[in-house]
């Protein structure tokens, strides 16, 4: 029997029923569901619309379900169309005509946009915990590779170097931002439809502060229309979560290049890697590439659910329904990816000889040559000059810049057209500053600002990540 079968005659057709049911998607939220009927009939009983005696049969009722559903005994009925209407039936097994009670000043409208938020605070949570083991992860690659210098790049062209750790603490900046969007969608997803009904407001006086109070809810929505309609919460989790995808996916990339025998630079686990059903030679990332290639699943996920939303007039539109798929499916994605990309980083094996050997190609410590110069008083665009052309005789010479002669760097500084450079030529102790300039550890050390990857920065930058991760969760 149809739950809302009064003022139909005869039965649905089979296809609508099929086009419209949406049990197999929305049983995800059969816990959330059960929970917000929990704290609804004990609302009703605050309200004098149920005995005490009625309250307690349907929360037995209600808790035997969850243990069902905990279980995996639940039997899901496809006609009956969807979650609520599965439950609610399945209520009335357990208790019998008094089921038909727990609907009492409540909708599948506003009930179903409290088990998203319900449900969507506890993925939050959960997707924490996943982005607080990837950070964890990433730290400790930076703790164990502290020493390894990156050639760093712009333009994908050399272009200084920097701390492997440095570069890993990135990834970690970008994913403490995605912690802090999730936490403040979750914050905004976290106030009580109940109540609104189907768009007008329950016809009962409900405490819907209470109900929400005992749902953890930080407050009630303040307008029913807005209540049943609104997706933003939505919108605002699967946005932060694309963008979490988006870095995953950038890092991603730069492994695939790293593990390239071109670069040479890491090694992933055989455990994390995968072979080619032709060529015996292949060992691929594919654990990464996936990440990547999912991340544009998420993308589009977000895009449709913007698309979704545009066209919708108030209130409750059947629409809506279309909101879990990419929902479900964008947390379940950043979840699984979190986790496998840790692991991925955990068991990466660093080259650091390699990394080395490509950091110093490329002329990369240049600018640290350059700002040497500006300490000794020569201005920047002069100093960026002098040190080009230096630069080029390196080349012609075939010589690395921290190996160039005394006479490179006077003729360098005697043909820059700059008297106050030019007059520098030869001084005692100058030739030799601006070699440890250009070395690795000179150009490194010389980006000493917040922020900046000098060697005491970045251990300061990680001792901090580190300090900070020990006092989080999970
Ligand atoms: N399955 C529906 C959804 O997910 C539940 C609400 C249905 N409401 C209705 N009036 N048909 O949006």
């Amino acid at each position: 029997m149809r739950l809302w079968g009064g003022r139909f005659s005869g039965t649905t057709d089979e296809r609508v029923a099929d086009f419209t049911r949406s049990i197999e998607v929305d049983r995800e939220l059969a816990l959330d569901d059960l929970t917000g009927s929990i704290a609804h009939v004990r609302g009703l009983g605050r309200a004098g619309l149920l005995t005490v005696d009625e309250v307690s049969r349907l929360l037995a009722g209600l808790e035997g379900l969850r243990a069902d559903v905990e279980a995996g005994r639940l039997e899901w009925d496809p006609a009956l169309e969807d979650v609520h209407l599965n439950l609610e039936a399945a209520l009335g097994v357990r208790v019998g005509p008094l089921a038909g009670k727990l609907h009492t000043g409540r909708s599948r409208n506003d009930q179903v946009a409290t088990d998203l938020r319900l449900w969507l605070r506890r993925a939050i949570d959960r997707l924490d915990v996943a982005i607080i083991g990837m950070e964890r992860a990433l730290v400790g690659l930076a703790e164990r590779e502290g020493e390894a210098i990156l050639p760093g790049t712009t333009h994908i062209q050399p272009a200084q170097p920097v701390l492997f750790a440095h570069h890993l603490l990135a990834y970690v900046e970008m994913l403490e931002r995605d912690r802090g969007r999730l936490a403040d969608a979750r914050r905004r997803a976290n106030v009580s439809p109940l109540g609104a009904g189907a768009l007008a407001g329950a016809g009962y006086p409900l405490d819907r502060e209470a109900t929400a109070a005992e749902l953890g809810f930080e407050g009630v929505t303040a307008n029913s229309l807005d209540a049943v309609s609104d997706r933003d919460f939505v919108v605002e989790a699967l946005a932060a979560i694309a963008l979490s995808m988006v870095h995953l996916s950038r890092l991603a990339e730069e492994i695939t290049w790293w593990s390239n025998p071109r670069f040479g630079f890491v090694r992933a686990a055989d455990a994390f890697s995968t072979g080619s059903s032709m060529m015996p030679n292949k060992k691929n990332p594919d654990p990464a590439e996936l990440v990547r290639g999912r991340a544009a699943r998420v993308i589009g996920s977000l895009a449709g659910l913007l698309a979704l939303l545009k066209g919708l007039p108030l209130a409750y539109q059947r629409d809506l329904q279309e909101d879990k798929p990419p929902l479900f499916e964008a947390v379940a994605t950043l979840e699984a990816s979190l986790v496998v990309m840790a692991g991925m980083v955990e068991t990466l094996t660093v080259d650091r000889a390699r990394m080395r050997a490509a950091a110093a190609e490329g002329y990369t410590t240049a600018t640290a040559v350059a700002d040497a110069l500006v300490c000794r008083g020569v201005p920047f665009r002069t100093a960026h000059h002098v040190v080009g052309s230096l630069v080029a005789a390196a080349e012609a010479a075939g010589l690395p810049l921290d190996a160039v002669t005394d006479a490179m760097i006077a003729a360098a500084l005697g043909a820059s057209g700059d008297p106050a450079a030019a007059a520098l030529a030869g001084t005692a102790g100058l030739a030799d500053e601006l070699r440890a300039a250009a070395g690795l550890e000179g150009a490194l050390a010389s980006c000493d600002v917040i922020g900046g990857t000098a060697p005491t920065r970045v251990r300061a930058a990680l001792a901090a990540a580190r300090a900070r991760l020990e006092g989080e969760r999970g």
